[in-house]
């Protein structure tokens, strides 16, 4: 992409109504623009990255096996009387009449939905175990929306349900989305530790949410910092081994770590003093067992392998898409500007042309701009007749990890500027190695960004 021919609605000034970072950067790199209170358009720059998200989210879903589907966003309020909640869920649920009179919904999650397809097309335990999910729009008429889209009232959100015979199986699903969440999370760059939580609305006996460490969370939690050293890495994974996922929920979840709603004084105390923590959090994602708490009242029932009828164990597991694009800033920026991790960035390399109309400065840069398209990378060409201070600061604002600074004075002794966005260190160097070197860092297995697959072998919904 040529600047000059991009959308890039970049602000000067700080938005006065966003408190903290990440809606603040969005807002100024021309990422979203609010619409009314807690709903948002995303604007070219935004929407890339949320889709390289969305991607990131498909592809470790299917990597464990779950199947993708679409929901509608809006529902019909008889389903959730089926189940009960639709007196039960309160405010934050939109609630609409259509020109018939029938009660509607604007979906805040989907367990009535899903378990209403559920009961239509499968009825033996030979179709188990099986899990669905979608990433779609919810709503939630938050009272207090804030912080630009990490308390949106509509978001993006990644809702997946297991269906299993037995509870035995259902907690292998639980574990297998434990596991796939983390290394869904260790490809966005993003620490992200489960910590035991509280069921909520949705209800249930085992759940875990996900938490990104950052002073601006809306979460308290408490925690053992040993559990900060744990990381998957490129570890081999087999999803359907039972004692694999089992012993790898087991490693992540044995140290305290939980939300101010389970925190145990007692427990938290038995900690070495030196490496009890307490902090704030980011909740990115979540996921629960809830057993039969909606196949019961909701008659999705399965014949049992003696020909008896039986409810179905129940799982839901959701990941905050939308969410996730404000805690990756929270967790990576700094007073310049949003820092990119490789695997989510939304060009994966800038150039910055030093002196647009100079005849060989130009030719540099549509060179290096070619030749990184030509091993399937997607660079950000500045080619706007702008100073060069304007086109530094665009470059550290919108955060691409990587920039090749060209101008007329290192082209006399032909080298070009390589810069990392994270270090700010500069080297010099041909061209051509730069663009080898901009190549190699975003080869699979690269240790910059262990799980990152080329582009070129993908289309845009490689997904499907
Ligand atoms: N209002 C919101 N705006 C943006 N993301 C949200 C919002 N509410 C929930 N999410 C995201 O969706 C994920 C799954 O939702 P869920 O666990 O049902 O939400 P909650 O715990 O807030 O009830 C959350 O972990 C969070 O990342
Ligand atoms: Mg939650």
């Amino acid at each position: 992409m040529r600047l000059s021919r991009y959308f890039l609605p970049v602000l000067k000034e700080n938005p006065a109504e966003a408190q903290i970072v990440s809606h603040r950067y969005m807002l100024r790199a021309g990422m979203i623009k609010q619409q009314t209170a807690g709903i948002y358009s995303w604007l070219p720059l935004g929407f890339k990255v949320l889709r390289k998200l969305e991607n990131i989210v498909h592809e470790e879903q299917q990597r464990a096996g779950h199947i993708p589907l679409l929901m509608p966003t809006l529902q019909s309020a008889d389903l959730w009387r089926e189940s009960g909640r639709y007196d039960d869920y309160g405010e934050e649920m939109l609630r609409i009449t259509d020109r018939h009179g029938r009660d509607m919904l604007y979906g805040p999650t989907n367990e009535e939905v899903i378990t209403d397809i559920f009961r239509a097309h499968v009825s033996s335990y030979k179709d188990l175990p099986l899990t669905l999910y979608h990433i779609q729009w919810k709503f939630r008429d938050e009272i207090r929306p804030r912080f630009g889209v990490m308390r949106g009232r509509e978001f993006f959100m990644k809702d997946g349900y297991t269906f299993d015979l037995t509870k035995e199986d259902a907690l292998h699903a639980y574990n297998r989305h434990l596991v796939s969440y983390l290394r869904t999370y260790e490809r966005m760059g993003l620490q992200a530790l489960p910590m035991r939580a509280d069921s909520g609305p949705i209800g249930g006996d085992d759940t875990h949410e996900f938490l990104v460490l950052a002073d601006t969370g809306e979460s308290e939690v408490f925690y053992d910092n040993a559990v900060t050293d744990i990381r998957l890495g490129a570890r081999e994974i087999d999803y359907d081994d039972k004692p694999q996922c089992q012993s790898i929920m087991e490693e992540f979840t044995a140290l305290y770590a939980r939300t101010d709603e389970t925190h145990d004084e007692a427990l938290f105390n038995q900690i070495p003093e030196a490496r009890r923590r307490s902090a704030r959090g980011i909740e990115v994602g979540q996921i629960f067992y809830f057993g039969t708490k909606y196949s019961e009242p909701m008659g999705a029932t399965v014949q049992g392998p003696d020909g008896k009828p039986v409810p179905v164990h129940m799982g839901s597991h959701g990941i905050g898409v939308s969410r996730l694009v404000g805690a990756i800033i929270e967790a990576s920026h700094d007073d310049k500007g949003i820092i990119w991790p490789e695997g989510v960035t939304p060009f994966h390399c800038g150039i910055v042309n030093l002196k647009q109309g100079d005849e060989d400065v130009d030719a540099a840069c549509n060179q290096i701009y070619a030749a990184l398209r030509a091993v399937g990378l997607d660079p950000l060409y500045d080619d706007r007749k702008e100073r060069a201070g304007g086109k530094f600061a665009t470059m550290d604002l919108i955060g691409l990890p990587w920039r090749i600074t060209v101008g007329p004075r290192g082209l006399k002794n032909g080298v070009v500027e390589l810069t990392s966005r994270r270090t700010g260190e500069s080297v010099e160097m041909s061209a051509e190695e730069a663009v080898k070197k901009v190549a190699e860092i975003y080869q699979p297995h690269h240790e910059a960004s262990p799980h990152w697959e080329p582009m070129a072998k993908r289309s845009f919904h490689t997904w499907m």
